[in-house]
């Protein structure tokens, strides 16, 4: 895929704007949340160097994608167990179209194992479709 550069500052707003902690009390939903802190914090990494904000680093993008890669596949596990923390913005949907949400966190494993991370136009070209990952996930599944 050949990613404009209009896409890529729309990926990297998107991965902006949720960069934010709610901080959940409750175990599960604290665990939940933190999972989501580590991928905002890796999307961030890359997405600083594919705007060049940061200097591009072959070993922190591939730890990066790596990241991305592990959290996804936790996704399933941590949330699990739904909890009613108030500080939550897990959508109840989440239990009641359970393949759906999994298939979700699948989505993004796939698209961030895909990751070129050995140039930033690498990094570049596969931001726009995790950025998609991220948002189609929390557009069904994460109150705003
Ligand atoms: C399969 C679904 C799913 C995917 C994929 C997903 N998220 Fe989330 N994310 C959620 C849900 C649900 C919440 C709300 C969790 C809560 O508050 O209990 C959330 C919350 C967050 C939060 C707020 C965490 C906090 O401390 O409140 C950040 C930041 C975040 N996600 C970043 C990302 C990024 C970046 C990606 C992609 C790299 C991503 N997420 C992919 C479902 C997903």
């Amino acid at each position: 895929m050949k990613l404009t550069g209009k896409m890529l500052v729309l990926g990297l707003v998107m991965i902006g704007g949720i960069a934010y902690a709610a901080s959940a009390t409750d175990p599960d939903a604290k665990a939940r949340q933190e999972l989501m802190d580590a991928n905002g914090a890796a999307a961030k990494t890359l997405a600083g160097m594919a705007s060049g904000k940061v200097a591009f680093d072959a070993a922190a993008a591939a730890a990066a994608k790596q990241s991305l890669v592990d959290d996804a596949a936790k996704i399933p596990v941590v949330f699990k167990n739904q909890s009613t923390d108030p500080a939550s913005k897990a959508k109840p949907d989440i239990w009641t179209s359970w393949d759906d949400f999994a298939g979700k966190a699948k989505d993004l494993g796939t698209t961030a194992a895909a990751m070129d991370t050995s140039s930033a136009d690498g990094i570049k070209a596969g931001l726009g479709a995790i950025g998609g990952a991220c948002s189609a996930c929390h557009t069904a599944y994460k109150a705003s």
